[in-house]
């Protein structure tokens, strides 16, 4: 019996001894940073922007909460590149010139990441590019460098899974005209921009693989907006009236503009299906105006910026999983959300 309990002890020595050690190990890869405060310059693309505007504010809540918490204070500098890169480029010139520990980027174009880099690493400030991915050998380029976005692909199986799951459940409240074919248009965002092309293909892709026939009756850029995207629809719409069955929207405020502009020509709704979960697209959902969306996580992203930075400034870790030495690429789950997930919520 004593045997046993020495035993015992043993075992719980070596256990705590064991982990000391690995916490030891663990303190000692990190030199911790004492910094007296935390400067964030951010550039995005388009403030005018609902995604953009969303993850925007979730990035404000985020450094308020890490100000708190962390009692240190941090401060974040916002400049709007209303669209155009050579603003975007001198806005970083100057975000650079004042001084600031990270730089988190939304690209105007995404193929022009090279440069940022560049201007980053000779500064020595760590760069985390979001939302507009650059290309992989761009990111090769300095190992301060991270992306923060999601898998654009995953968005577009999401987004066709909701067409099959409709389509199964009654094939007649896509397929009106019951030719065995669903008739549809795609709403593309940006053409050059990673969630675009991929979304389209991976929806359809979806949809066809599931065994439904497919037959595209239209698709053009709206550039992710929704008031082009009304009037892209319009014009469809008088092309081809009653025949659209289904409008595939890269997003939410471009599927809001297809919306506004049945609601304008006072004709019913065709399926619709967005992608990003805005405010807007849940209302439409709550009011069946919008078949499905697919939730890009805004709050998600803002949160992995947010750790990202202060671990790439302080070096300390905020959460263990997020490992800068590994990684490069930090991706949130995209999820689908039907009507059912809507309504159950507001029950
Ligand atoms: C979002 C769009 C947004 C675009 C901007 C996409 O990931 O789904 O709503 O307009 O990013 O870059
Ligand atoms: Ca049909």
């Amino acid at each position: 019996m004593h045997g046993k309990i020495v035993k015992i002890f043993m075992i719980f020595f070596i256990l705590v001894l064991c982990f000391q050690t690995g916490c030891q190990k663990h303190t000692t890869q990190l030199q911790k940073n004492i910094v007296p405060e935390i400067k964030l310059g951010v550039a995005i693309y388009k403030r005018d922007d609902t995604f953009i505007a969303m993850l925007i504010s979730n990035l404000e809540e985020e450094i308020k909460k890490g100000q708190q918490q962390k009692n240190i204070k941090i401060t974040m500098n916002t400049v709007d590149a209303k669209g155009s890169q050579t603003v975007q480029n001198d806005q970083i010139d100057k975000l650079i010139e004042q001084g600031c520990d990270v730089l988190c980027v939304n690209l105007v174009d995404r193929t022009v990441a090279s440069a940022v880099i560049d201007k980053a690493k000779a500064a020595n400030i760590p760069v985390i590019f979001f939302n507009r991915e650059p290309v992989a050998e761009d990111l090769q380029r300095w190992d301060k460098v991270y992306y923060v976005g999601a898998e654009a692909s995953k968005s577009g199986y999401l987004q066709g899974q909701i067409v099959v799951e409709a389509y199964q459940e009654n094939p007649h409240t896509i397929d009106k005209n019951g030719d065995g074919k669903v008739q549809y248009v795609v709403l593309e965002g940006e053409q050059g921009h990673q969630d675009a092309l991929l979304r389209t293909e991976y929806a359809v892709k979806t949809i066809t693989d599931a065994g439904i026939q497919m037959e595209k009756l239209a698709g053009d850029t709206a550039n992710w907006h929704r008031s082009q995207a009304a009037t892209k629809m319009t014009q469809w719409l008088q092309v081809y009236g009653d025949k659209i069955e289904l409008v595939l929207s890269n997003n939410d405020d471009m599927a809001i503009g297809a919306i506004d502009a049945y609601e304008g020509a006072s004709k019913p709704l065709p399926a619709v299906v967005g992608i990003d979960a805005t405010t807007l697209a849940i209302e439409a959902l709550k009011e069946g105006k919008l078949l499905g969306t697919v939730k890009n996580d805004a709050q998600k992203q803002a949160e992995l910026i947010f750790m990202l930075s202060y671990q790439l400034v302080t070096n300390t870790y905020l959460q263990e999983d997020i490992d800068i030495t590994k990684q490069k690429y930090f991706f949130t789950e995209y999820t689908m959300i039907q009507p059912k997930d809507v309504l159950k919520k507001s029950e």
